[in-house]
Order: C-alpha cells, then sequence, then structure tokens
C-alpha cells in the first residue's frame, strides 16, 4: 500500500512583496520519502520553501499547502514547527544576543526531550560553537552544520532544506549528508520511517549522500518536469540544461 502524503501542495501560487513568483505548484511528500526540487537561480526555490514554512512576506495567492492531511495553507510559522515542520535556510541569518546553545536547548524542550547538548553538537561537529551568537562570525559549512543541528534537536516530522551543501566544501558535504540521513530516519527500516523531506539543490552533490524519491525541476515560477529518477534529471540537467527538461515527462 502506499504510504499516505505527508505534505501535499496543489496548485500553489505566491507572490512576494506584490510580484508573483510562484504559478500554480503541485508537489508532495509521503512519510519516509524525501524528493528534490532543481533549478536555476531565481525560479522560485526559495520562495517555495518560505511559503511552505508560513513566512508572513510570502503571501499564498492560490491553492493549498496540507501538512498531515490539515490545511495550514494560512497557519501561522509557529503552528506549523509545532506540527512538525523544520526548515534550513540557504543563507541563514545571524541572531545576536542568542547563543546557539540556548536555541538548542529550546527546540530540544519543546519536543520533551533531555538530550545532552553537548554530545549531540558532537555529531554536527558544533560543541566549540554552543557558547556563540547563533551564526555569528560562522563560515559556510559551519552555519549550515548549526542549522542542522538545531534541526536534529527540533526533531521535525518534515524536513524543508534549501540548498544545506552551498558553501561547504567536499569534506563537510559528507557530515551534511550524514546529519540529513539521520534527521530523515535512514537508520530505520523504512516502514518505521515517518520523516518526510524536501531538499532544494543547485548542484546535485548532496544526492551522493542522500537518496532522493522524486525530483522535480522548477523553473519561472512552475514545475516544468518531474520524474522518479532525480539523478537521471540531474545528468539531464548536467547535459542538456534546464529549459531542455521542460521537453521530459511529467510523471
Ligand atoms: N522581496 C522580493 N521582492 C521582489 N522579488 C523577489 C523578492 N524575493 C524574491 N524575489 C524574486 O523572486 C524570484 C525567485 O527568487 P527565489 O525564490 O529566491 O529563487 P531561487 O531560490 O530559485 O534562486 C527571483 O526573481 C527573486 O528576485
Ligand atoms: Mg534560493
Amino acid at each position: 500500500m502506499d504510504a499516505p502524503r505527508l505534505l501535499e501542495i496543489k496548485d500553489l501560487a505566491v507572490s512576494v512583496d506584490g510580484k508573483d513568483i510562484l504559478h500554480g505548484i503541485n508537489l508532495d511528500v509521503k512519510g519516509g520519502e524525501t524528493n528534490v526540487v532543481f533549478g536555476p537561480n531565481g525560479s522560485g526555490k526559495t520562495t517555495l520553501m518560505m511559503a511552505i514554512m508560513g513566512f508572513p512576506r510570502y503571501k499564498v495567492t492560490r491553492g493549498k499547502i496540507i501538512f498531515k492531511g490539515k490545511d495550514i495553507t494560512h497557519a501561522p510559522l509557529d503552528e506549523r514547527a509545532r506540527l512538525g515542520i523544520g526548515m534550513s535556510f540557504q543563507r541563514p541569518p545571524v541572531v545576536k544576543g542568542v547563543k546557539t546553545r540556548d536555541m538548542v536547548k529550546a527546540c530540544l524542550k519543546a519536543r520533551g526531550r533531555t538530550d545532552d547538548i553537548d554530545v549531540l553538537a558532537q555529531k554536527a561537529n558544533m560543541a566549540e560553537f554552543l557558547n556563540r551568537d547563533i551564526n555569528a562570525g560562522f563560515s559556510g559549512g559551519e552555519m549550515k552544520r548549526s542549522e542542522l543541528l538545531q534541526l536534529l534537536a527540533q526533531t521535525p516530522e518534515m524536513v524543508l532544506l534549501d540548498e544545506p551543501e552551498s558553501g561547504v566544501d567536499l569534506e563537510n558535504i559528507a557530515l551534511i549528508g550524514t546529519l540529513i540521513n539521520e534527521l530523515l530516519q535512514k537508520g530505520c527500516p523504512i516502514h518505521q520511517r515517518r520523516c518526510g523531506g524536501l531538499i532544494i539543490t543547485h548542484t546535485g552533490h548532496i544526492l551522493d549522500y542522500v537518496n532522493a524519491a522524486t525530483g522535480y525541476v522548477l523553473a519561472g515560477g512552475r514545475i516544468i518536469s518531474c520524474g522518479s529518477s532525480p539523478l537521471d534529471i540531474l545528468d539531464n540537467i548536467k547535459r542538456k540544461g534546464y529549459q531542455e527538461c521542460a521537453t521530459c515527462p511529467i510523471k
């Protein structure tokens, strides 16, 4: 039997500061499944993530976002986070005056977890960053590890990752991949995995570490192609470019 849909995006149109960016996106993620979104710069990938997470600047002008069967199209961001949606940013913000340790502690507490923060941070190679303000002076790779550490503490059921490998050197991409797989419960047998993932990747490097079920190609605010073999889609993009993907069949 097919796993139930964790996240359903139906005919979603989104505008930012009065500019229409997304024009009718259809996409879904089942529990235990990870899907990827490819697309050139400016195609609307980040807008899609921000709209799913519920940032108020991203206005849904048409369509629906359904999470665990509940219509969250107009739900506030904090309610979506409590329901189990978590996100890592393409360009994570610096949060002056808030120590990374305190954020991790708050995330754990919200989920009723009593983990040892230092042990958790070691997994992300972030132990020595816990007493620094969030992302203040962090390198690209350190920011991405910090984001994943916060997500590990938050224990989301739906993980939205906006270019998790951007700005990360090759050595650290393997660690980023390991952390993502932990978030996505890849260590559990498939039938026990509840968590779903949606990963934006520009380079596709993360696919060397994370298995994905479906790949979507976004261009000009529309899904121009999708298919069940993300690595083949990536190969097509590399050989023929994004626009040629429009001629690939939509599943
Ligand atoms: N606040 C804004 N006002 C106007 N246009 C915006 C705003 N934010 C993003 N855009 C535009 O929306 C388009 C999609 O941006 P984005 O979602 O960041 O794309 P991607 O992540 O695929 O690179 C771009 O053309 C960008 O300039
Ligand atoms: Mg982006």
